[in-house]
């Protein structure tokens, strides 16, 4: 890939100096320390998988996507949802007969399998985890690992029990852009980091999903806190190679829920859809249609419901500042009713400032429909065009000049960190550049910061992360 700077082209730029980074695996391989070879796998075979959760994200990038990417590697040879509907539509999604099962142990006791891969809904990935790696099986399992701290702790006793391995899938660490930024701070390009200033905004309508779903449960997502928010502090633990120490946060719901004078049960048949901003019509997408619409039979779950249902019960303004055992301290928020879907983020060290952003519209030359902005970030294709990039500035303390440091602009897959992942979890299993594969630790310490700022609000105090855990933060993780 080819990086290309085109900020020449904007007025009150004055560089003296500018660097053209080119990101390429040879970078990531040459600044590797500890290969990452978790699973002992046969060199030979096809690596076998088995799946719980046949979802849209399971059947598609856990699924679809592996068929399509890596066919030659990977082989499915057992399959599980609690719908049964979905559960049929994957196989058939996928090719091939593979085997279904009505029940998770019954699929644990029959399948041969190098790993289990968990993509059910956040609440329920300890209980797969956990009887996976009970069974003696390596586990991959979708983010978050889990929702709150006795799940978490549950899982990590499991694995070191077991002496098998959990993988948590943390897709945005491979992002392109996510990588340069972390290659920055390792080079210290701007000296020690003592604050971070991290802000995400999710847009009206990806934003508006989340509480038309069972994300806007506690009980199933543990918050957008945990659900979302453990992708953001999980870069944020790898990007500062340190670990959370303190948590004190903000939050409330004072857009989506109850805060509207109408609402009705779900999109299709609703009497308030011409008046409705937040209307949206399932039936205009047929893989949604076949996933859901035509299974609700068999569990009632319903994907295109009311985002004013008094039963949403998870915030959707959200912010928090997190101490860390190195001394950095990062301020960040989560957004949830933005006019555009982005973030922005300013890493301030002893001798300078790094910031960067992504998709901020008017900090980019072309402008992406935001309507359908999630979909593309969900899709598998990989959509970097020439010419087109993101940016990562640094600038010295007592200088007027700045460093521009540029990427392809990739959207999809999440910013090309999906395929990426996949490829090192499956064909490149000794690529783990800056420690980029993600483990247990890696899944608790992010969780437990969203678990801590739940309890902030709860208790109106600052929380200790040694309060949820036995594991002891580190000031520098490797
Ligand atoms: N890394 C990412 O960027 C990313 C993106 C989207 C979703 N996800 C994660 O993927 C997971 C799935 O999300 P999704 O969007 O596909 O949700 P989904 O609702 O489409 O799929 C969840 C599936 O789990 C099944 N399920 C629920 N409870 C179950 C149980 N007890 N036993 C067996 N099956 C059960 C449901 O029937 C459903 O088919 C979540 O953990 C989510 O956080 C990650």
């Amino acid at each position: 890939m080819v990086a290309i700077s085109w900020l020449n082209n904007l007025k009150t730029c004055k560089m003296e100096r500018r660097k053209f980074v080119k990101y390429t695996a040879a970078t990531g391989a040459a600044l590797m320390l500890h290969p990452f070879k978790p699973f002992a796998l046969p060199v030979t075979a096809k690596i076998k998988l088995a799946q719980v959760g046949t979802g849209h994200r399971g059947s598609g990038f856990w699924g679809a996507g592996l068929v399509e990417n890596f066919k030659d590697v990977v082989e499915f040879t057992g399959l599980h949802d609690i719908n049964p509907g979905r559960m049929v539509y994957a196989q058939k999604l996928y090719g091939g007969n593979i085997p279904t099962f009505s029940s998770f142990d019954e699929m644990l006791n029959k399948v041969s399998a190098d790993y289990i891969i968990v993509t059910t809904v956040d609440a329920t990935h300890d209980e797969f985890i956990v009887k996976a790696l009970n069974k003696g099986f390596n586990v991959i399992t979708e983010k978050p690992m889990t929702t709150d701290e006795i799940k978490c702790k549950a899982i990590l006793d499991a694995e070191k029990k077991s002496g098998k391995k959990v993988l948590v899938g943390f897709n945005y660490r491979h992002s392109v852009h996510n990588m340069q930024l972390k290659e920055l701070l390792v080079a210290e390009r701007v000296g020690k980091i003592t604050s971070v200033d991290f802000h995400w905004y999710l847009n009206v309508y990806h934003g508006a999903d989340y509480f038309r779903r069972w994300h806007g449960r506690m009980n199933k997502g543990g918050s957008l806190w945990v659900h979302k928010a453990t992708h953001h502090f999980d870069l944020l633990n790898w990007w500062l190679n340190s670990e959370p120490v303190e948590v004190s946060a903000y939050g409330s719901l004072e857009h989506y829920g109850k805060n509207n004078s109408f609402r009705g049960t779900k999109c299709r048949g609703c009497e308030y859809k011409d008046k409705c901003k937040f209307y949206w019509d399932i039936n205009k997408d047929q893989r949604l249609v076949d996933l859901y619409v035509k299974n609700e039979q068999h569990d009632g779950y319903i994907r295109d419901g009311c985002v004013w249902s008094n039963e949403i019960d998870i915030y959707d303004k959200m912010s928090a500042q997190i101490i860390y055992a190195s001394g950095v301290t990062a301020n960040y928020s989560l957004t949830t009713y933005s006019p555009y879907e982005g973030w922005t983020i300013a890493f301030n060290g002893m001798k300078g400032r790094i910031d960067t952003s992504e998709d901020i519209p008017f900090m980019q030359k072309i402008q992406e429909d935001q309507s359908k902005k999630h979909a593309v970030e969900m899709s598998k294709s990989d959509d970097s065009k020439a010419g087109e990039v993101r940016e990562i500035i640094a600038m010295d303390n007592f200088s007027k000049n700045f460093e521009v440091y540029t990427t392809p602009r990739i959207s999809a897959g999440h910013g090309g960190g999906d395929v990426r992942m996949q490829r090192r979890m499956f064909v490149d299993t000794n690529d783990n550049p800056h420690h980029i594969m993600a483990g247990t630790r890696d899944g608790a310490m992010s969780i437990l910061i969203g678990i801590a700022a739940r309890k902030s609000i709860k208790e109106k105090r600052p929380v200790k992360i040694s309060e949820l855990t036995d594991l002891v933060p580190m000031a520098k993780r490797f």
